[in-house]
């Protein structure tokens, strides 16, 4: 069974090793925890298919330590070059045309673009610079569920698959990096998060937003459901049944709990899996969710929370 260590450098030392080795580990970032795997490692690749339940035609993000690694990987258009300078070292991803070969095949799961992020979470950054190659990291969850914000998360689903799970705490941003896809012109946002659409737009300019049709196969991520708990969500809730547990936000009245007393959208964005995962639980048959703002940081919680709520899609596992 894999042990949740800290990250001491003879851990980080220990984690690049099994990365190098092929095997899995749980990377902690400031977004969420990433199963991580060797990039160029055909059967790490698989074995992350394997543990996620992954849809085989849904690509990974690869990581890197730097810009000059990024570059070896796809090709940079000056946007892309912008993007990066702003917001690299972190929670940004870009969807740039891929280099042949840089990585395994399956990354990209057959497309020509390959999706790439430049972590700023410090044991990220160490781990990777030790690896010292691309680490193929989706979020450490099964597919389609909640994602993990804490090493405790990883364990609790992945621990068979991983070598180790390096435990450097919560989160701190708790949502996934902003997925902009620069493969295209104009500019399109894949997925919302702690990047602003605000922020990229002063240097972009207006760009659009992936539509709801064929979704399935431009990003899976953007599948109705994702991130679910095991119990139905209800949003924009104004108050909750008896049987309902209650997620507030600023202060909500009746909350059974509240992402945000102070009604703060970037502390309400790091409470967001923890806070879904421990409301689904008895004696709550559902989770009731409070209106949250839907400016900011807003777009992508409530992003997440429509996803959490949607029809659900069939189970892999
Ligand atoms: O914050 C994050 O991005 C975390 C941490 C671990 O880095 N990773 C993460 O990976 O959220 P994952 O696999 O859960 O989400 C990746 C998203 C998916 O929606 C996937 O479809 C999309 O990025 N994606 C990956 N490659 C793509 C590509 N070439 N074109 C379009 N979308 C792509
Ligand atoms: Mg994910």
């Amino acid at each position: 069974m894999a042990r949740a260590v800290k990250p001491t450098r003879g851990a980080i030392a220990r984690a690049a090793k099994a990365l190098i080795r092929g095997r899995l580990i749980g990377l902690p970032t400031e977004t969420v925890y990433g199963l991580a795997g060797d990039a160029t490692n055909a059967a790490a690749i698989s074995r992350i298919y394997a543990a996620k339940g992954r849809p085989r035609f849904n690509p990974l993000i690869v990581h890197v330590c730097d810009l000059a690694a990024a570059r070896r990987l796809a090709r940079f258009n000056p946007q892309a070059l912008m993007l990066a300078r702003a917001f690299w070292p972190g929670p940004l991803t870009l969807v740039l045309p891929r280099r042949v070969q840089a990585v395994a095949r399956r990354v990209a799961a057959g497309r020509d673009t390959l999706a790439i992020r430049l972590p700023g979470h410090p044991v990220a950054r160490a781990i990777l610079r030790a690896a010292a190659r691309p680490i193929a990291a989706p979020s450490a969850n099964p597919s389609g569920r909640i994602s993990a914000t804490r090493a405790r998360d990883v364990s609790a689903a992945l621990r068979k698959y991983v070598a180790m799970v390096v435990d450097a705490g919560a989160a701190p941003v708790g949502l996934e990096s902003t997925v902009v896809d620069l493969s295209r012109k104009p500019a399109r946002l894949l997925r919302a998060g702690a990047i602003t659409r605000a922020a990229i737009e002063a240097l972009l300019g207006p760009i659009e937003t992936a539509g709801d049709e064929g979704k399935a196969r431009l990003a899976p991520g953007r599948m109705e459901s994702h991130y679910a708990p095991a119990r139905p969500v209800r949003l924009d809730a104004r108050e909750a049944s008896a049987d309902e547990a209650y997620l507030g936000f600023g202060g909500t009245r009746g909350a059974t709990l509240d992402l945000s007393p102070a009604g703060d959208l970037a502390e309400a964005g790091r409470n967001l899996f923890a806070a879904l995962r421990s409301l689904d639980r008895p004696p709550f048959s559902a989770i009731a969710v409070a209106p949250i703002p839907r400016d900011g940081l807003g777009e992508a919680i409530n992003d997440r929370l429509r996803r959490a709520a949607a029809p659900r899609a069939p189970r892999t596992r």
